[in-house]
């Protein structure tokens, strides 16, 4: 059976079980190249990818880079205030330029939705979406299925709960889509100012209260308060947002007693998630880091290696 994952990475919405699993597999054979003493293979050498950030990032830029080059492309990182982006050239403009230097890839992280989907229609290179503002964030949804799958052994079944700040979440916006393809029963739960009108039009479950979202759930996924975002309208205050929204040690027993917890960073310790279950057992936090240098290997393996499809 031939699976196409096609020439971009732009969403998960539309992408089948097949494709998800192809990248899960892909990605189990790229973590034993991450567990070598010499963690690099010549499978891309020659080969260019930019990475794109017109907004910060630690582990989505990080990873991406250490990905290339375990892989040998080589890696050339452009930031927005560093670019003459600030001097007022337009987005596409500036993906013009840099295309006529001939890059195969191009992994880019906006602020607004859709950028990604613009430069793809315009760009002869592989676009790789690395978070758009309040649409997607593929990469980081593919793994933390990973990370769940490698933990429980599949998806099938199992209740995820999703916690926060869902309306301006690319994350969830991702997660919601793969988890439901692999067929876990996602609900979401957050403030009311925090969620989608309708909330069910996101396609998860809805949970009404926070101890209806974490009873008997296997995943529970956080999402971080983007302070960046101007929330005086969204919620009183932090220590109200921690009372009712925040996870503390207290809130997970509410959950299976072997749940994990999980969030795509960064983290705000003490609001969204308490240090002792952010630095506890039951956290994969570090597992998801770990995991996102593999799984992006994987999506650059597949989307540059030696053509679109990988025959099974
Ligand atoms: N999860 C995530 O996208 O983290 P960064 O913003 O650090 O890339």
């Amino acid at each position: 059976m031939e699976i196409a994952l096609g020439r971009h990475l732009l969403g998960l919405e539309g992408f089948s079980l097949e494709q998800i699993e192809l990248i899960l597999r892909t990605t189990r054979f790229m973590k034993q190249i991450n567990s070598r003493a010499i963690k690099k293979v010549p499978t891309l050498r020659g080969r260019t990818v930019l990475l794109f950030f017109h907004e910060n990032s630690t582990r989505t830029r990080t990873s991406f880079e250490l990905a290339a080059k375990r892989l040998s492309a080589d890696t050339v990182s452009i930031s927005a205030s560093g670019s003459s982006l600030v001097k007022g050239e337009t987005l596409l403009d500036t993906a013009m330029n840099l295309q006529a230097m001939a890059p195969d890839a191009i992994v880019i992280r906006h602020s607004s939705s859709g950028a990604p989907h613009f430069l793809a229609r315009h760009l002869d290179c592989t676009v790789i979406n690395g978070g758009d503002g309040m649409h997607e964030h593929p990469t980081q949804a593919l793994l933390d299925i990973y990370t769940i799958q490698e933990h429980f052994g599949g998806l099938q079944g199992l209740k995820v709960a999703i916690i926060g700040d869902i309306i301006h979440s690319r994350v969830a916006r991702s997660n919601i889509l793969g988890l439901n393809t692999m067929g876990a029963e996602v609900y979401i739960y957050g403030p009311p100012t925090m969620m989608p009108n309708p909330p069910q039009s996101l396609g998860a479950r809805v949970a009404a209260s926070m101890e209806e979202a974490l009873r008997e759930a296997h995943v529970i996924m956080m999402l971080r308060v983007q302070k960046e975002r101007d929330h005086d309208m969204l919620f009183p205050s932090e220590r109200e947002y921690a009372r009712c929204f925040g996870l503390n040690r207290r809130r997970l027993q509410l959950a299976r007693p072997d749940a994990v917890v999980m969030h795509p960073g960064p983290t705000n310790r003490g609001l969204e998630i308490s240090p002792e279950v952010a630095d506890g057992v039951q956290s994969l936090i570090l597992a998801q880091v770990n995991n996102g240098v593999a799984l992006r290997m994987a999506l650059l393996y597949l989307l540059m290696g030696d053509g679109e499809s990988r025959r099974e």
